[in-house]
């Protein structure tokens, strides 16, 4: 059986240890592994059967064209390509507005709106607690566009952000103080945790991402009651998706979703072989029930 596991052009795939380690894993159970950027992979010519399935992994410049990144997920979908995770689930976990979705089920988010083309967005910015409030673009990763901003000038900065992105959506967040102390990533395998991370922002800075030289991620043995917490919120994704990331920082002791992540999270499996080893078989069952 061979895989493709999707990475993205702009990064050598020699240089992402956790795609590595992935593919380490699977071709130890006898599956050849192919690393190749998602725009180099064409559906209707994978439709012809050279591949058994893609898995979509460091895609790390999807919201970059997100349309054609999109179409390509359609165009998986037509031609009946298996795609880990599921199409739909990925589509659903691309617009950051799924958080109100969560939301409406209870679970504890930074307070958050929606704001396009808003007029009123002081409005709207003053239904949100804190003097600074949290901007970011609907379609984004990586921390891309993410900006702190005093109150008084939300509607300004929005509009440099719009400008900048191409996008009016934008989200406007809570700003969570707490991200001082680290955001904790909690990786599920096929729905049961796996392991922690924790990612601390560098003192300058209050975004975890690479491109903001935070402080060197660290496994963590996370408390029950917050790996319970990022069940709960897993419940509410569709299906079962067979790697999620749970982003979420803690505020009086209670674990508090920042993002989920089933596109494209890092997942530091080279840092945990048996997460690895355990994503491969998951991975393999996926494509090929027995
Ligand atoms: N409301 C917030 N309060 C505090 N920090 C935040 C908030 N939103 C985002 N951040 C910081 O910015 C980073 C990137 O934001 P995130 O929502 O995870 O978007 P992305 O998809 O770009 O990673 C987070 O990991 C966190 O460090
Ligand atoms: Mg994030």
């Amino acid at each position: 059986m061979k895989l493709l596991l999707a990475t993205c052009a702009k990064i050598p795939p020699e240089a992402i240890g956790c795609d590595l380690a992935l593919k380490k894993a699977l071709e130890h159970r006898g599956v050849e592994t192919v690393l190749r950027p998602w725009d180099q992979i064409e559906p209707q010519e994978e439709a012809k059967g050279h591949a058994a399935g893609v898995v979509v992994r460091s895609v790390w410049d999807y919201t970059e064209q997100s349309e054609k990144f999109f179409r390509w997920l359609h165009g998986l979908r037509d031609e009946a390509i298996p795609v880990i995770n599921e199409v739909d689930v990925l589509l659903w976990n691309s617009n950051k507005r799924y958080l109100l979705d969560l939301i409406a089920h209870g679970v504890p988010c930074p307070v958050t709106r929606i704001v396009d083309q808003d007029p009123e967005i002081e409005t709207t910015a003053s239904q949100i607690p804190g003097d600074r409030l949290v901007l970011k673009p609907c379609i984004g990763e990586s921390g891309v566009g993410v900006t702190l901003v005093e109150r008084h000038q939300v509607a300004a900065q929005a509009e440099a952000l719009r400008a900048e992105t191409g996008r009016s959506d934008l989200l406007l967040q809570e700003f969570m103080p707490e991200i001082r102390e680290g955001e904790l990533s909690l990786v599920f395998i096929d729905g049961h945790f796996a392991h922690g991370v924790r990612k601390r922002p560098n003192p300058d800075d209050f975004r975890v991402n690479g491109r903001y030289r935070p402080l060197a991620p660290v496994l963590v043995v996370p408390e029950k009651e917050h790996v319970a917490a990022a069940e709960e919120v897993l419940r509410h994704v569709s299906g079962r998706p067979v790697y999620a990331r749970i982003d979420g920082i803690l505020r009086g002791g209670q674990f508090v979703l920042m993002e989920i992540e089933v596109i494209d999270p890092a997942l530091y499996l080279d840092m945990v072989p048996a997460s690895a080893n355990a994503l491969a078989d998951a991975i393999v069952a996926a494509i090929r029930p027995s």
